[in-house]
C-alpha cells in the first residue's frame, strides 16, 4: 500500500473570522504524502489495491501537461511497484516542464495525442498493442473506487464542523463527501472550471446520496476566470496566506477555494458561530519542499 502521514488540522487565526463570529479550520492533507498528496492519495487508495489485487501490471491514465493526477499517478505507481502510462493532452514540448519531467523520472512513460483525439478519451489504439492487460484509470481519478477512497477520508474527520469545503474539478472528491458526511453538515464545493454544467451529472452518477440530499451545493463563482486561470487577486491572496499562516497555496484549486470560503465570510453567509472546515486537498506537486 501506499506510505500514509497522519494530517493536522489546523485553525486559522484572522480578524476577518472574529468579525463574522465564525472558526475556520483546514486539513491539512496536502501534508499525507510527498507526492501522492491531498485528495490524489484517496482517490488511487482503491484504484490501486484493485490493480495489485487482480494482478495488473500497468496502470493507464489521462491527464493534462500540468495534472495533478498524473504526477501523483506516476509517483503511486512507482512506489507499489506498477509500470504507469500517461496518455497527455497535446504536444510534447521539449524541455518536458517539472510536472511531466518529474513523471517521466517516476517511471511514466509518455504518450502525447493531440486535443481532438484526446477528448474521446480512449487509449489510441497503436497503444492497445503496446500494452498488455492495462489498468485504466479515467482522466482526475474519479471513479467509483475513488469515491469510496475519500468516503474514507471524510472518516478521518473527527473535529466538530458545521461546513464542509472542497475545491472542485471532475467532481470525485465532492462525490464522496456527500457520500459519507452526515446530512446535518453543509458541503460546499467550489468548482475551477468555468464551463462546470457537467459537474451536477458526474456527482449524480458517483454519488446515490447526492440525488435526494439537499446538504451539498456547488459554489460556482470562483474559478477566477476558468481552469489554471489566475488573476492578481488570487496570486496576492495565496502570498498572504502564506506569509499569516504559514499555509501554501496553489492557484488552480486550493486558493480558489479558499478565496471563495473568504468572500463567503466577509458577505455573512456562514451562521454566526459556525465552524468552517476547509479541505486542503494537496496539489503543489514540488513546492511544498518534498524530499529528492
Ligand atoms: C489539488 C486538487 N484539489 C482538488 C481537486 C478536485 O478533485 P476532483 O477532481 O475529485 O473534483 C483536484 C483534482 O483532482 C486536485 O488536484
Amino acid at each position: 500500500m501506499l506510505h500514509y502521514r497522519d494530517t493536522p488540522v489546523q485553525k486559522i487565526h484572522d480578524e476577518v473570522l472574529e468579525r463574522a463570529q465564525v472558526s475556520l479550520l483546514i486539513k491539512r492533507e496536502d501534508l499525507n504524502h510527498p507526492y501522492v498528496s491531498g485528495n490524489k492519495w484517496w482517490k488511487l487508495k482503491y484504484n490501486i489495491k484493485d490493480a495489485v489485487d487482480n494482478n495488473f501490471k500497468t496502470l493507464v491514465t489521462f491527464g493534462g501537461a500540468y495534472s495533478n493526477h498524473i504526477f501523483a499517478t506516476a509517483a503511486a505507481a512507482s512506489e507499489v511497484n506498477l509500470k504507469s502510462v500517461g496518455i497527455i493532452r497535446g504536444e510534447r514540448t521539449l524541455p518536458l516542464n517539472p510536472t511531466l519531467s518529474f513523471a517521466e523520472q517516476k517511471g511514466m512513460k509518455l504518450y502525447f495525442i493531440p486535443r481532438e483525439a484526446y477528448r474521446e478519451k480512449k487509449i489510441p489504439e497503436r497503444l492497445l498493442d503496446e500494452l498488455e492487460d492495462p489498468y485504466v484509470i479515467p482522466e482526475g481519478g474519479s471513479n467509483l473506487w475513488a469515491v469510496k477512497g475519500v468516503r474514507d477520508f471524510a472518516d478521518t474527520l473527527k473535529c466538530e464542523y458545521d461546513y464542509l469545503c472542497c475545491p472542485v474539478g471532475t467532481g470525485g472528491t465532492l462525490a464522496g463527501l456527500i457520500e459519507q458526511v452526515n446530512v446535518r453538515k453543509i458541503i460546499l464545493g467550489f468548482p475551477v472550471l468555468k464551463q462546470a454544467d457537467f459537474l451536477i451529472n458526474e456527482i449524480l452518477n458517483l454519488s446515490k446520496k447526492s440525488k435526494d440530499a439537499t446538504n451539498w451545493r456547488l459554489m460556482y463563482d470562483y474559478h477566477f476566470g476558468g481552469y489554471a486561470k489566475t488573476t492578481s487577486q488570487l496570486l496576492e491572496f495565496i502570498e498572504r496566506f502564506k506569509l499569516l499562516h504559514n499555509i501554501p497555496l496553489e492557484f488552480v484549486y486550493t486558493a480558489k477555494m479558499m478565496m471563495g470560503v473568504y468572500d463567503l465570510i466577509g458577505k455573512n453567509f456562514f451562521k454566526p458561530g459556525s465552524t468552517i472546515l476547509a479541505i486542503h486537498t494537496g496539489g503543489l506537486q514540488l513546492q511544498n519542499g518534498s524530499p529528492e
